[in-house]
């Protein structure tokens, strides 16, 4: 299998960041296709914890190359402060970072209009977005009034850059809010860049040759599904297509060329930012996923809502992109529970559905259907393979896989490399 799409089957935070780290090893490179540094994904080595954003995960083992594809918007500030934290901990990037000259850029103006539009809506229609201009830079791409990488190194950027900025500051203004100073972004930038530059190529021959040579390419989602601009809960969405397909627009490796999807699931969900979440937990239980997952935002340190296993989620997840197996994560935080709860299906208005409504409204008054699972209250951490598991963990996993119609390939106890299962998958 050469190349591998992972996505994230929920809304985001799936622990795509982990699983990555673990499949690194058998690739050649890792790719990011869509999203921006709204991303967090932990990975822990040894006693290291790093999140990363913008810079794929494959960074951290030594050789591997990665690629900041096309369908990327890269904020070059915030880029180079994290290319410069990586390396200080031991993890240079140079001859192994490539920037797609096709990715678009967010300014300050972008994060400027982020805030502005949240502060805006009324209450109920906020997003709750990371705030780090990622709507209004997907906004300038799509409206053609974006700036790539390729301007960014082109000796026309300063004019480039000074129509942007008059065109935006004239939004922000007429908004009563503060508007950006084109000399600071300029020199922001032009800094930015005497670390970008080297690194900033088109990307789409080097994949190409890493394709024909029959090298290994794992693409790393962002965000998940639910999140998606087409599939998620429109409009409490992201604005890139965070499933399967967003791999190959985001970085020029054609649909032909994949071979594999692997879906991060977490065995129960979570949800940060705004928008309806059919299985979320108000009571001691939510709070205990919470707890012990320690579910905080990696991007913005936001408590993550949380509740039980939906498959109506994990479905749709496998119907838009393709699941071949799941990556189950953080199987290890439900050790403790003493009842488990799965969603089988939705009642909306009295009628039982089995699919995830398109209309947003419909989806805050869906009932999520449940069955009960007995815990297992043990640990699960150390066991060394499937068979080790206590039989009802190994009984809820097998439920999962027959309620999603996918099977668990890789199994996840604990954030670290070494607390990850390979089972046997056929293929
Ligand atoms: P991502 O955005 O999908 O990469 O996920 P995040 O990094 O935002 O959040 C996942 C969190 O769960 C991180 O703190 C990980 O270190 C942690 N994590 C990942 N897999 C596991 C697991 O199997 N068990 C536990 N307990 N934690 C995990
Ligand atoms: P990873 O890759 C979880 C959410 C935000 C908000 C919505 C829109 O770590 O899984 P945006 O800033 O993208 O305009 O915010 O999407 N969101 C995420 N939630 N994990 C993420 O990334 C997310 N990226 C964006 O909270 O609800
Ligand atoms: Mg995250």
């Amino acid at each position: 299998m050469s190349t591998t799409i992972l996505i994230g089957a929920q809304w985001g935070d799936e622990g795509k960041g982990k699983i990555i780290d673990v499949l690194t090893e058998r690739v050649d490179w890792v790719v990011r296709a869509q999203g921006g540094n709204n991303a967090g994904h932990t990975v822990e080595v040894g006693e290291e914890r790093f999140v990363l954003h913008l810079v794929p995960s494959g960074i951290l083992h030594e050789g591997k190359r990665c690629v900041i594809g096309n369908g990327v918007v890269l904020d070059p500030v915030a880029l180079v402060e994290e290319i410069q934290g990586v390396a200080a901990r031991g993890f240079p990037v140079e001859g192994r970072l490539f920037i797609s000259d096709r990715a678009h850029v967010v300014f300050p103006y972008h994060r400027m209009l982020d805030a502005q539009g949240e502060a805006r809506r009324a209450k109920g229609d906020q997003i709750g977005t990371t705030q780090r201009g990622i709507g209004p830079a997907y906004s300038d791409k799509a409206a053609r009034f974006g700036l790539r990488m390729a301007d960014l190194v082109d000796p026309e950027f300063p004019a480039l850059l000074k129509a942007r900025v008059e065109e935006k500051n004239r939004a922000l203004a007429a908004l009563g809010a503060p508007v950006a100073d084109y000399d600071d972004v300029l020199a922001a930038v032009q800094q930015a860049m005497e670390t970008l530059r080297p690194l900033v190529c088109d990307t789409v021959p080097l994949l190409h040759a890493a394709v024909r040579a029959g090298e290994h390419i794992l693409f790393e989602g962002a965000q998940g599904i639910l999140l998606d601009i087409d599939f998620g809960t429109y409009p409490f969405v992201t604005s890139s297509n965070a499933g399967s397909g967003g791999a190959s627009t985001g970085s020029g490796v054609p649909p032909n060329r994949m071979d594999r999807v692997v879906g991060v699931l977490k065995a129960y969900t979570t949800r940060v930012g705004e928008g309806p979440f059919p299985t979320e937990l108000h009571d001691a239980d939510g709070e205990e996923l919470r707890r012990v997952g320690r579910e905080f935002g990696a991007t913005t340190g936001r408590p993550r809502r949380c509740g039980w296993f939906d498959a109506v989620v994990a479905r749709h997840a496998v119907m838009t992109c393709g699941v071949d197996e799941w990556a189950l994560t953080k199987l290890d935080v439900l050790d403790g529970f003493e009842t488990l709860k799965i969603c089988t299906a939705y009642e909306l208005d009295g009628r039982r559905i089995e699919h995830f409504p398109a209309n947003v409204r419909e989806v805050a008054r869906c009932r999520p259907v449940y069955e009960e699972w007995p815990g297992w209250r043990t640990s699960t951490r150390g066991a060394a393979r499937f068979d080790d598991l206590p039989d009802a963990a190994r009984r809820y996993i097998a439920r999962l896989e027959d309620v999603t119609g996918a099977p668990a390939g890789i199994l996840s106890l604990g954030p670290r490399r070494a607390d990850t299962l390979f089972r046997e998958m056929p293929r």
